[in-house]
C-alpha cells in the first residue's frame, strides 16, 4: 500500500484549552511521528463557528455545538504526516467518548459527544476546506 504524505487540520476545543491540555494533545500527535507544522489560539465567533460547521446546521445538536465551539478560545493547528487525515481520527477516537477506543485522546479527556476535547478533518476535501478557514 502506498501512503501519502497529507496535512489535516486539527482543533483543541475550549474544553481542552480550559484543562490545559494543549501541551498533552500537541505531544501525542508529534509522539506519533506527526509534524505540527502552523498553530493558531482564536476565540470564535458565532458566525465563524456557524461557517466552520455549516455541513451540520439542520442538525438538532447544532445549536448546542455553536455554543460550545465559541466559550472560550481554542486551537486550530495543521498535522502532517502520511495518512494523517485517517491517522489523526484514530489518535482522536469516536466522536462519543463512551464510544472511543482505549488509549485515545477522546476516551481518556473527553467528558461526553457535546464536550469531546478535539476535532480532526473527516476527509481530504474537509482537511483543504478547514486548513483555508483558518490559515489562508
Ligand atoms: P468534529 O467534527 O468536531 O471533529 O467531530 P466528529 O467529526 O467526530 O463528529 P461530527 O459528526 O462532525 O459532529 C460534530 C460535533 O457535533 C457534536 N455532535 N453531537 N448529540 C449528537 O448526536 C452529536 N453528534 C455530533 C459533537 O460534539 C461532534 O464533535
Ligand atoms: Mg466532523
Amino acid at each position: 500500500m502506498v501512503l501519502s504524505m497529507e496535512n489535516t487540520l486539527s482543533i483543541i476545543k475550549p474544553d481542552g484549552v480550559k484543562k490545559k491540555l494543549i501541551g498533552t494533545i500537541l505531544k501525542r500527535f508529534e509522539d506519533r511521528g506527526f509534524e505540527i507544522i502552523n498553530v493558531k489560539y482564536v476565540h470564535l465567533t458565532k458566525d465563524e463557528a456557524s461557517e466552520f460547521y455549516s455541513m451540520h446546521k439542520e442538525q438538532p445538536f447544532f445549536e448546542d455545538l455553536i455554543g460550545f465551539m465559541t466559550s472560550g478560545p481554542c486551537l486550530p493547528f495543521i498535522i502532517r504526516g502520511e495518512d494523517a487525515i485517517l491517522k489523526v481520527r484514530e489518535i482522536m477516537g469516536a466522536t462519543n467518548p463512551e464510544e472511543a477506543a482505549e488509549g485515545t485522546i477522546r476516551k481518556d479527556f473527553a467528558e461526553s459527544i457535546d464536550s469531546n476535547i478535539i476535532h480532526g478533518s473527516d476527509s481530504k476535501e474537509s482537511a483543504e476546506r478547514e486548513i483555508s478557514f483558518f490559515f489562508e
